[in-house]
Parts: C-alpha cells; sequence; structure tokens
C-alpha cells in the first residue's frame, strides 16, 4: 500500500469508528467545541459542561405557554351554580371556566373538554380522566403549598409535567422482577442488564426509582473514616445510588458537581445549595407517588398500568426535563393563584344549583367556544 492509499484506508476506518460511536445507543456524536461554565469555588474542577447545539433546541422546547388573561374574582361562586365541585368550589365561575380552559389547553388540548367529561353531564363524574384529574389539582396545591423547600415560588403547574398531553413523557413503573429458571444462575439483583434508559446503558442496576422513589432505602452509604470501622453498607448498595446520582443529573441535564465538590461526595459543607434542594426533591418525589400517584392505582384502567399493575409514577425528569429548573424557572403557577393555595372543602359544598345547573354549564362550555379546542 503507498502513503495515499493507507492513508485513504485510515480515513474510511476513522469514519467508520465514528459511525458507529454516533449510532451507539441512537446518542449522535457530538463534535466540539461545548462550553464549560463554573459553578463553585476556582481549582474544585466544579463545572458544567454544555453542549450550545444540544442546548438551543432543549431552551426552545421548555418555554411555558402564554397565560390566560386573568379573570374577575366577583359573581356566584362555582359551588353555588355547579353541582359536582368539590376542589375549586371558592372560585367564581369565571375563574372556574379559566381554570377548566388552562387545564385543556396544558393536558388534553387535542382531545378537549370530552377528555374528561361527558358533554351531556358535565357534572357526572364517570370518566377516570375527571377523578384523576380532580386528585391532580389538590397534588399540583399540595407541591405548591407543602414543598417550598424544593419548588419555592417558581412552583408548578399541569403543564410543568404534561406539557400539552395526557400522560407525562417522563414516568416510571417499578420493573419486573428477573426470570430467574434454575436457581444456579444466581440472582443478579437488576444489574448488568444492557440498555437500560434509567441509568443511561451502564451496567449499574436499573431499578432504583423502586428503592428510593417508593420505598426509603439508604441513599448514603460511604464510609466516612479511611479504614473500615462498621459500615456494613455493600457496594451494590453503592451502586444503587449511583444509578440514582445518574437519573438526577440527567433529568436536570448538569454533571455531578453541580451539586457536589468530587473530593468528597458525601460531606454536605463542601456542597452547593442545590444538594440540599436536591434532598427534599427526592422527598416530594416520594411523598408525590405514594399519597397521590398510588393512592389512584384502582382509578386507572390497566392499559394505564405497569407490568405489575402499578401506576405510573412520579421521578425528576417528569417536572425537569433536562433543565436545572422545569421551564428553566419560568413562573407559570404565579398566573394560577387557585393553584398555589389548599382550600378546605366544605361539607356539602358543590351541591348548590339546582334548576339553573343546565344553563349554567351551557354558558361555560359557551365561554370557551372559539377558544382551542373548538366546538368540544
Ligand atoms: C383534565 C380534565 C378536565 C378537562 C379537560 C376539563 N375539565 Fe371541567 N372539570 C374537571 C374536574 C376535575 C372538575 C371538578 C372540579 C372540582 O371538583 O372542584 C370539573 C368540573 C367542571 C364543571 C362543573 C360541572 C358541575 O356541575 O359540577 C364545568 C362546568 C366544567 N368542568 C367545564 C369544563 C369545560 C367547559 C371544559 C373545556 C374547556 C372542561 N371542563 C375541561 C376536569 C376537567
Ligand atoms: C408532578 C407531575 C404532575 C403534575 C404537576 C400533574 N400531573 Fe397529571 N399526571 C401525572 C402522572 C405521572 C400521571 C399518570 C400518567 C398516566 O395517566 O398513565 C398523570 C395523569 C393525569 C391524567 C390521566 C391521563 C390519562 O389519560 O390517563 C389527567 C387527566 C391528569 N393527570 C390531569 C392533571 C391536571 C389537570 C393537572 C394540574 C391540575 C395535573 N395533571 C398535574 C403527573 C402530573
Ligand atoms: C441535583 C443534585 C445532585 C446531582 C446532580 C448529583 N448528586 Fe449525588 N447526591 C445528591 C444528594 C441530595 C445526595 C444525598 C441524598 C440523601 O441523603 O437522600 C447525594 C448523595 C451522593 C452520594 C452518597 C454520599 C454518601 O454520603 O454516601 C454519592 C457517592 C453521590 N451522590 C455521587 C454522585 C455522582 C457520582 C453524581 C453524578 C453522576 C451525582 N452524585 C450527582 C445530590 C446530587
Ligand atoms: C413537581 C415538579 C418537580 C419534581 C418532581 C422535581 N423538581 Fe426539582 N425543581 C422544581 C422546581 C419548580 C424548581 C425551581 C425552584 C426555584 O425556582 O428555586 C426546582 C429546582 C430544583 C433544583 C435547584 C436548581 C437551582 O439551580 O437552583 C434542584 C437541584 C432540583 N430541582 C433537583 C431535583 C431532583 C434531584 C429531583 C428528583 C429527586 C427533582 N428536582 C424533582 C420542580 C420539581
Amino acid at each position: 500500500m503507498n502513503f495515499m492509499q493507507r492513508l485513504a484506508t485510515g480515513v474510511a476506518t476513522l469514519g467508520a469508528v465514528l459511525a458507529l460511536s454516533g449510532c451507539e445507543r441512537g446518542a449522535p456524536f457530538e463534535r466540539p467545541p461545548v462550553d464549560s461554565v463554573q459553578s463553585g469555588y476556582r481549582g474544585t474542577g466544579m463545572l458544567q459542561v454544555y453542549n450550545p447545539r444540544i442546548l438551543e433546541p432543549q431552551i426552545e422546547a421548555n418555554q411555558p405557554p402564554a397565560a390566560l388573561p386573568p379573570a374577575p374574582s366577583e359573581g356566584p361562586k362555582a359551588s353555588q351554580v355547579y353541582q359536582n365541585v368539590k376542589v375549586l368550589g371558592h372560585l367564581s365561575t369565571a375563574e372556574f371556566v379559566r381554570h377548566m380552559t388552562a387545564i385543556t389547553a396544558w393536558v388534553a388540548p387535542n382531545e378537549g373538554c370530552v377528555y374528561c367529561h361527558n358533554p351531556a353531564n358535565f357534572a357526572e363524574d364517570s370518566k377516570y380522566t375527571k377523578v384523576v384529574a380532580r386528585r391532580m389539582i389538590q397534588m399540583t396545591q399540595h407541591i405548591n403549598v407543602d414543598w417550598q423547600q424544593h419548588v419555592s415560588n417558581t412552583g408548578v403547574t399541569c403543564y410543568t409535567c404534561h406539557r400539552g398531553q395526557p400522560v407525562p413523557s417522563k414516568i416510571w413503573f417499578t420493573a419486573a422482577p428477573q426470570k430467574k429458571g434454575a436457581d444456579f444462575i444466581g440472582n443478579k439483583n437488576a444489574q448488568n442488564t444492557a440498555d437500560q434508559e434509567s441509568v443511561k446503558g451502564a451496567s449499574l442496576p436499573y431499578d432504583h426509582y423502586t428503592e428510593y422513589f417508593k420505598e426509603a432505602k439508604a441513599i448514603r452509604v460511604a464510609g466516612d473514616t479511611a479504614l473500615p470501622t462498621g459500615n456494613r453498607s455493600s457496594i451494590q448498595q453503592g451502586e444503587f445510588t449511583y444509578g440514582l446520582m445518574m437519573h438526577m443529573s440527567d433529568s436536570l441535564g448538569v454533571n455531578c458537581t453541580y451539586c457536589h465538590n468530587s473530593r468528597s461526595f458525601g460531606d454536605w459543607s463542601q456542597s452547593p445549595p442545590q444538594r440540599t434542594t436536591a434532598w427534599y426533591g427526592i422527598r416530594m418525589v416520594r411523598d408525590l407517588n405514594l399519597e397521590y400517584m398510588e393512592d389512584l392505582t384502582s382509578v386507572f384502567p390497566a392499559e394505564r398500568k405497569g407490568v405489575l399493575g402499578d401506576v405510573a409514577k412520579v421521578n425528576c425528569a417528569t417536572c425537569h426535563q433536562g433543565a436545572y429548573k422545569p421551564l428553566y424557572g419560568a413562573k407559570m403557577a404565579k398566573d394560577h393563584p387557585e393553584l398555589t393555595t389548599l382550600v378546605q372543602v366544605v361539607a356539602g359544598a358543590g351541591a348548590g344549583g339546582g334548576a339553573g345547573d343546565a344553563k349554567a354549564v351551557k354558558a361555560a362550555a359557551d365561554a370557551v367556544a372559539g377558544a382551542k379546542p373548538a366546538g368540544r
């Protein structure tokens, strides 16, 4: 082979290698340069590495929709006019209809009001989606009121998770247990299974969601002394921690050093405040899954459930979707005070109305006709 031939073969081989690595796991090869932003003390290596080409479409995809104009709070209350309101009865009917218009756009823009309602009778709870939605309103209020250590006054709306679709794009189910066959193949404990999205394809145990976002297994398992002095945590427990950390980094689109000084991962005094926010986030996610999602198990139809019959659940990505703050910190909740306050349900509220009901409901539907989706 002469020099030119060898060069050509070399270039072709390099091309093939690049093409192969490009195809791997569907992630395109990203050419440099990447930007790095310092996020900690100088000399500690606390840098965030960003690729502007990935970031740009990501920022575009995370823009909040425009807010609806505010509605007057005067006039009769929803609880006086409608028949079956249990959570938002304190709103004026105008505010109530504004809320209905907003959740339709956030959760079911293509399907419209009928995604949750029987158009012949808006008061009845015959569709499971309406029952779920009522609980979701309460869950959103609970996040905004009781979890400010995590969501601050930025808060969340339905859009934070749903992004214009009935089923949020980032959810999880408990993984099916390993098929064991004969016992001599041992128990690999959900490890070394190729191509698991939850651990970004690493050979770590992949069902860390169940361990930490449903159960409350210990995350901090590293010893804090140089010599073994009684820490009985296994390597596998450490690997579960790493799986969780991969999920958290990936969900927020950050490196480990966004929350840790890598000279001592466990030391809180060397960690930036974001790590504390994340600590609350882990507890919040667990709370939402146990108190709201699991509670709805019997309401959801079988086709919405996982292989073990469990309900879809929340993780960090459900809200964050690759951004360090969901929607890059856009404050959507402030335009929806009905989602940032908890109102005690008054017994008997919502049983008002009577003869006027059909008219009131028609008026509500008319008020949104013309607003998309028209005629539903
Ligand atoms: C994502 C589900 C969902 C969508 C979509 C939805 N609603 Fe509702 N709707 C609810 C829930 C939940 C309630 C009960 C609220 C409560 O209990 O406080 C309700 C109650 C109502 C009521 C009160 C009925 C009564 O007499 O009790 C009216 C009227 C109403 N919605 C109108 C609409 C209109 C008009 C649209 C379309 C613009 C719409 N809704 C879209 C979930 C939804
Ligand atoms: C923290 C994230 C989160 C927030 C905030 C949230 N949801 Fe959900 N929602 C979920 C998850 C997870 C599911 C389960 C997915 C499924 O249906 O399989 C779900 C399911 C639903 C469903 C059932 C859809 C279907 O077709 O099965 C409705 C309706 C719904 N949510 C309405 C709402 C409304 C209305 C709000 C705001 C008041 C809201 N959600 C806020 C996470 C969220
Ligand atoms: C969004 C913030 C955040 C990111 C990003 C993050 N961590 Fe963590 N990390 C935490 C929090 C919070 C804890 C403690 C959890 C608890 O106690 O519930 C923790 C705990 C740990 C521990 C256990 C320390 C001990 O005391 O045993 C290790 C190890 C660790 N992280 C490594 C990593 C690695 C490696 C990465 C990158 C793949 C990473 N972390 C990314 C927030 C983060
Ligand atoms: C219900 C939606 C929701 C879920 C689920 C959620 N977060 Fe957040 N998170 C938010 C909101 C909203 C903010 C913005 C708060 C603010 O503006 O200070 C935030 C902020 C943060 C921040 C602070 C970022 C900064 O630069 O100040 C960290 C770190 C974080 N979240 C980590 C996590 C981790 C880790 C998880 C999963 C264990 C998680 N979040 C789950 C809604 C959520």
